[in-house]
């Protein structure tokens, strides 16, 4: 029925096909592993860098810890010159009142006593009370905090040095 000749062609063709099966199959093969596992994937899991803030936190603590008495000792009134940027919008030191009373003479003033100034009802309250240097130093570090209802609109200066530097610089403004 078959002949050895129609036998040969059939095997050739069997064969043929399968090799082209088999060709494709490992072309299709390595690429699917490339697009799929490739290094893409790993590469973007490392190239992101979670700041958790932890550093930047434990400097903050090591920072508080210096309490102010100790800092003013050693304060920079120049330093604080500069740090006074920060009022200079609101108060003047030539004795005139603006959006804040002026701060000539504060350190060891009577609070709440520049004459004619509007003071809020918070700090005309307390006018039997000085500006000592510890007493600047909370409010300039809290305003709001240290003086619930005060019409000062400032955030505060978190740094002790900063508060240290300036209080010293306004002691020298009479
Ligand atoms: C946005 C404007 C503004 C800024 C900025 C500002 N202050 Fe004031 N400050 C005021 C006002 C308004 C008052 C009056 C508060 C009240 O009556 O409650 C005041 C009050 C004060 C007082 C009390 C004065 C007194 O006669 O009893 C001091 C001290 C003071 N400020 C210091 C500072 C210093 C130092 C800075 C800079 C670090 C500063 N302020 C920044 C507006 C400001």
């Amino acid at each position: 029925m078959f002949d050895t000749m129609t036998m040969t062609k059939a095997t050739g063709a069997v064969c043929g096909s399968l090799l082209v099966y088999l060709l494709a199959a490992w072309g299709a093969e390595s690429l699917y592993h490339v697009g799929h596992s490739g290094h893409g994937g790993e590469e973007m899991a490392q190239a992101y860098s979670i700041d958790t803030g932890a550093e930047e936190a434990s400097g903050e603590a090591e920072e508080a810890a210096p309490d102010f008495a100790t800092v003013f000792a050693a304060a920079d009134a120049g330093a604080g010159e500069k740090v006074f940027a920060k009022c200079k919008s609101c108060h003047k030191l030539d004795g005139a009142d603006a959006v804040g009373p002026h701060l000539n003479g504060i350190v060891d003033k009577n609070k709440g006593t520049s004459a004619g100034y509007a003071y809020s009802d918070a700090l005309a309250a307390l006018t039997a009370d000085v500006w000592s240097p510890e007493n600047l130093n909370g409010f300039l570090e809290n305003p709001k905090g240290y003086m619930p209802g005060t019409k000062m609109s400032f955030a505060g200066l978190p740094k002790v040095e900063d508060r240290a530097n300036l209080i010293a610089y306004l002691a020298t403004v009479q």
